[in-house]
């Protein structure tokens, strides 16, 4: 198909959930993505934060072919070992005793919804079953992860969501005292915001959290499916705060560009969870999972986190640098690498004037322009993504 015959057939037969640039996308390579017209494109996208390894990693493409042809599924009916490994490679980096494998980002949060609540519902003698969330959070689409998104534009038309779920600022200790009720069994946070507009936590906070859940007998949930495993600089969000939550939910980068989540658990939480309490049919299969021990095993590694650290200091300070230079540049926030950057334009104009010009980023909320590279990121790249934003900036940006 040609590209317009794409794009119609696109307008034809999909549900409309989604509005994109008119190319099709045909190829990558590093970190470069290329259209069926021929034009190379820098990636500072990365597939929303998921091809963390860029495109067309050798060692990850040798292990999807081999486990392809070995096996690709059975169900979680039976045992198979890529399923373990991954889940004790896990447990052998973070806080966590346990594991359980899904396939999305709001599949992962749906998950620790439950075994929050089933937590909730086992250990008082008078159950706890609701959830504190933030306002601007954002945990995914499904009827959970949407109930403690807090952002009423996604709720829109979709009423009604899950009871039991209170909402308080972020960053604000105050407002989360104020919020909680002796029924509070969890809350649940974004240690940076990610889809809110990149906006980190506070390590106070995030502090401040922790102990109000010890006192008051409440689970902490970090969600790290946007910024777990390695792009803050650290394998896990949490360890770049040095606050240890008691569930962690990841996905996107995890599978490789393959579908696979994980909630990460402690014993305390995974004991009320028994066979038939949950499950996946997909979840954890093999060739997703053998896919991301290899993943893990490269995130993992001190000299590829280094090299994030330093390439994320690097990119904030070159967007801080255009922000001394130019006015129409507001703020610039994030941490590692991804930086969410204000400017005085609408976001979506300016991701069009970066397509025009070879460079693809994203936005995070309607103001905020989502630079969010593949973890491979050299520092050359990062100077072409921002001389390109500078150049948009000098020649201004189309209505
Ligand atoms: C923090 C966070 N949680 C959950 C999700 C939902 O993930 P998915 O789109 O894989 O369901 C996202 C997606 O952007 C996210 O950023």
């Amino acid at each position: 198909m040609r590209t317009q015959e794409v794009i119609t057939a696109e307008a034809q037969y999909l549900v409309h959930t989604y509005t994109r640039p008119p190319f099709v996308l045909e190829r990558g390579n590093g970190m470069h993505l290329f259209d069926t017209e021929g034009n190379r494109y820098l990636d500072f996208v990365s597939g929303i934060g998921v091809n963390v390894l860029g495109y067309g990693d050798y060692e990850v493409l040798e292990v999807l072919g081999e486990q392809a042809r070995r096996l690709i599924h059975t169900s979680n009916l039976f045992y198979t070992e890529p399923q373990v490994v991954l889940a004790k490679m896990l447990v052998e980096r973070s806080f966590a005793d346990r594991v359980f494998f899904c396939n999305s980002g709001a599949e992962a949060v749906e998950a620790a919804l439950k075994f929050a609540r089933r937590w909730g519902h086992e250990r008082f003698s008078s159950p706890k079953t609701r959830v504190l969330a933030m306002h601007n959070s954002f945990h995914g689409r499904t009827y959970g992860a949407l109930s403690v998104t807090g952002q009423s534009k996604y709720h829109r038309g979709f009423e009604p969501l899950l009871p039991g779920v209170d909402f308080a600022q972020f960053n604000d200790l105050d407002s989360v005292e104020k919020s909680l009720t002796p029924q509070t069994c969890a809350v649940i946070v974004e240690p940076p915001q990610a889809e809110g507009g990149v906006i980190p936590a506070q390590r106070e906070f995030l502090q401040g959290l922790r102990e109000l859940c010890d006192e008051r007998g409440m689970l902490l949930i970090f969600d790290e499916v946007q910024f777990g495993l390695a792009r803050s600089g650290e394998l896990f969000t949490y360890q770049h705060y040095g606050v240890e939550p008691d569930i962690v939910t990841l996905a996107k980068p995890l599978g490789g560009g393959l579908p696979l989540g994980a909630v990460l658990v402690r014993e305390e939480v995974a004991q009320y969870i028994g066979p038939g309490d949950h499950a996946s049919t997909f979840g954890g299969g093999p060739l997703a999972c053998s896919v991301g021990i290899k993943v893990l095993e490269k995130l993992s590694d001190l000299q590829f986190l280094r090299k994030v650290r330093e390439n994320g200091e690097y990119l904030h300070s070159r967007l801080m640098r255009l922000q001394a230079r130019r006015s129409e540049v507001k703020e610039v926030r994030g941490i590692g690498l991804i930086a969410g950057v204000d400017t005085e334009f609408e976001a979506k104009a300016l991701v069009e004037e970066f397509r025009k010009r070879g460079v693809l980023v994203c936005t995070a909320g309607s103001n905020t322009l989502r630079f969010i590279p593949p973890l491979i990121v050299e520092q050359r790249h990062i100077d072409e993504a921002v001389d390109v934003f500078h150049e948009v900036l000098e020649q201004g940006v189309q209505a």
